[in-house]
């Protein structure tokens, strides 16, 4: 089966890492790809992953048998809905079913149908309905853009002046067309995990749980980033919470979708608040997390292939109702090695020593940000290099992590080094 991976950060890299150990997958095709899925595939770095006619095209030209999608743009811009009109087989949602993670009004419409639990909420396209009905709630309270804001549109307001800033902010278009519309939520405190599953519109199989670390500095300071680090499972989702996530939220809300004739197939990531023993839905994102996949990748020992086309095609051969998946209990931990300055601006094309160093270290390193002159390793992004490790206990995974890490020789990088705290604690 040839196979085209769209997206070229530490995700894809990880996925196209399990799909080639896959008996299924005689060819593998990544765009744009980075210098690590360089080893695993052939590239097509040319090629406008969210132009769906153009996927299309080149879908056909290389005989390409099934596509998966890796980021949230491509699904956003309706990429899965082109190749699907044509017959190719993609995992990945339709756009319309994508505004899970898309609109937060339509998820919370959603949420409010099924009963799935979760902050309380108002929706404002005017600025001043927004400014009166802040002047009355209590804070902290959660100031949201509706569309998507890549990680930027969300204002957990400590103080009314905070959220009214914020408000007129995104009003006056600070996040484009993602700000003309926001929604005003209840505060949730308590902790954050995030849970996968996979889909096919109608049946659920569970993957497993991880947390993310997504501020850029240590002790959770600093500006919010894609995430520099995360591990799975996550010591909070008891077991019970796990059966409540699926009762409550998860189904339910697949459900509602098939309700209003909606299919959402491929992978549903619920983020979520945990207190006092009960979880409410944060967020839900349309694809995996980044770099929550990675070690999910590392965790999961079945064939992966099988389980993404189960969700991608009416084949009893790949029937998700019938699977399982078996994971590896040990836990594992990556940890993020970013351009100094990411979350904001930073350098481009600094070379990079000691990933081989680090892999031999017992660590599997996926690149995110990287390419390649031809004979040394260079910096291409914000997030640059993932590296993962498992271990019998969290501990013992985050220090073959770390002993890793430190093998990386690269002046212009940095990196958290309190990854999986919460989890030691
Ligand atoms: P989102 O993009 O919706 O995931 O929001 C980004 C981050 O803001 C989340 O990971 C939470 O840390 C925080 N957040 C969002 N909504 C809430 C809420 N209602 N209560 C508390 N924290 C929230
Ligand atoms: N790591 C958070 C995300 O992928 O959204």
């Amino acid at each position: 089966m040839r196979i085209l991976m769209l997206g070229g950060g530490g995700r894809e890299h990880a996925l196209c890492w399990k799909i080639k150990q896959s008996p299924l997958c005689t060819d593998l095709i990544a765009a744009p790809g980075n210098a690590g899925i360089a080893d695993l595939a052939h590239l097509a770095p040319e090629l406008d992953i969210e132009d769906g006619e153009a996927v299309r095209r080149f879908c056909i030209a290389e005989k390409v048998d099934f596509v998966v999608i890796g980021p949230e743009a491509p699904l956003a811009a309706g990429v899965a809905d082109i190749l699907r009109e044509e017959g190719i087989a993609v995992f990945g949602p339709s756009a319309q079913a994508a505004q899970l993670e898309s609109s937060k009004t339509f998820t919370k419409e959603i949420c409010d149908a099924c009963g799935a639990p979760t902050a309380s909420w108002a929706r404002f396209d005017s600025l001043d309905a927004a400014k009166v009905f802040l002047m009355t709630s209590p804070v902290p309270v959660v100031v949201k853009a509706d569309g998507l804001a890549a990680g930027k549109g969300v204002v957990v307001a400590q103080t009314t002046q905070e959220a009214l800033e914020a408000v007129e902010h995104m009003f006056a278009g600070s996040l484009g067309q993602a700000g003309h519309s926001v929604v005003i939520e209840e505060f949730m405190p308590g902790e954050e995990a995030s849970y996968f599953v996979l889909t096919d519109g109608v049946h659920v199989l569970p993957l497993a749980s991880a947390q993310d670390h997504k501020r850029a500095f240590d002790g959770d300071e600093g500006p919010n980033t894609g995430g520099m680090g995360a591990y799975s499972p996550a010591p909070i989702l008891s077991a019970e919470i796990e059966d409540q996530v699926l009762e409550q939220i998860i189904k339910p809300v697949i459900r509602e979708m098939k309700a209003r004739g909606i299919d959402y197939t491929g992978v549903l990531y619920a983020g979520l608040m945990i207190e006092n023993g009960k979880a409410r839905l944060v967020e839900f994102n349309a694809r995996f997390g980044d770099p929550e996949c990675q070690i999910l990748m590392m965790r999961l020992q079945s064939d992966l292939v099988p389980a993404l086309l189960a969700c991608s095609i009416a084949d009893e051969g790949y029937a998700l109702k019938d699977m399982t998946l078996d994971w590896i209990d040990a836990p594992a931990i990556t940890v993020v090695v970013a351009s100094n300055g990411y979350p904001g601006s930073y350098e481009k094309g600094e070379i990079i020593h000691g990933v081989e160093e680090a892999s031999a270290h017992g660590a599997v390193v996926f690149h995110a940000g990287t390419r390649t002159d031809g004979t040394v390793l260079l910096s291409n992004g914000g997030r640059v290099l993932n590296v993962c490790a498992s271990g019998t206990d969290i501990n013992a995974a985050r220090q073959t992590a770390y002993s890793a890490v430190g093998q990386i020789d690269w002046p212009g990088g940095f990196y958290r080094r309190d990854i999986g705290w919460r989890a030691l604690k």
